[in-house]
């Protein structure tokens, strides 16, 4: 595991950028694999500068996001395909038919967590996955449990979460209390793995990187990949 500590969240996100930069001019027709959050802004940001100065093409690019909120539709403003068209999508030339969410209004979210489990699978691996960490060290929607759940599926949200994330809508009642997520079975099956996180997070990183491999702290169990990369902002 390489830890890479930058003096703050721009640096942060020029880091995180130019790591998956790399990828997409080394391979053109990477699967990248994209996380939302606040964390992830910034890296989404100079992607599109980076762009926009002609250094990258995503044409060929396909991705595949971590996580949805059970019963918001993609056009729902704090949908994560929402967020992935705002912030990234819209600005680049990916095609749009190549960017995966899952469907968090889909009227039978088994079916769905198969669907996606599948279209995963289907490209052969992600080649890049970008992820943030919450709090209590979840990663994607994979919150603290007994076990770590190999397969998309769908997860009741904890308190905390809810309430983490609750900043985002009006107030917390309308924060949803379920999500469909990638199972930690496929997000460990990525070729390479890019976590950030903002000095906030300081004393969960340490945790979940240098302690205990547990699922009580899921991205713990990052430290059985063999290429992760953790850029942590000091301030
Ligand atoms: C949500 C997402 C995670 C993300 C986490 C932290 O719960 N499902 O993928 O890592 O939030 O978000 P932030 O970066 O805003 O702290």
């Amino acid at each position: 595991m390489r830890f890479i500590e930058t003096k703050d969240y721009e640096e942060m996100s020029l880091i995180a950028a130019n790591l998956i930069g790399a990828q997409v001019l080394l391979k053109p027709s990477s699967v990248l694999g994209l996380a939302t959050g606040s964390s992830p802004i910034g890296t989404y940001q100079e992607l599109i500068r980076n762009y926009q100065r002609g250094i990258l093409d995503f044409s060929d690019i396909h991705t595949v996001n971590l996580d949805e909120y059970c019963g918001l539709a993609g056009d729902h403003p704090q949908s994560y395909r929402y967020f992935m068209n705002q912030t990234l999508f819209s600005h680049i030339n990916i095609k749009l038919e190549n960017t995966f969410v899952p469907n968090g209004a889909a009227e039978d979210f088994d079916k769905e967590c198969s669907r996606y489990d599948a279209l995963v699978k289907s490209f052969g691996g992600v080649d890049l996955q970008l992820l943030g960490i919450g709090h209590n060290g979840h990663i994607a929607f994979n919150e603290p449990d007994d076990h770590f759940p190999a397969q998309v599926h769908r997860v009741k949200l904890t308190e905390s979460t809810i309430h983490a994330n609750a900043r985002l809508f009006d107030n917390v009642e309308e924060v949803p209390t379920t999500a469909l997520t990638m199972g930690i079975g496929t997000i460990m099956r990525a070729k390479r793995i890019v976590l950030v996180a903002g000095a906030e997070k300081k004393e969960i990183v340490c945790r979940a990187m240098e302690g205990k491999i547990s699922p009580d702290v899921p991205a713990s169990v990052l430290q059985l990949h063999p290429d992760v990369t953790v850029v942590i902002s000091k301030s």
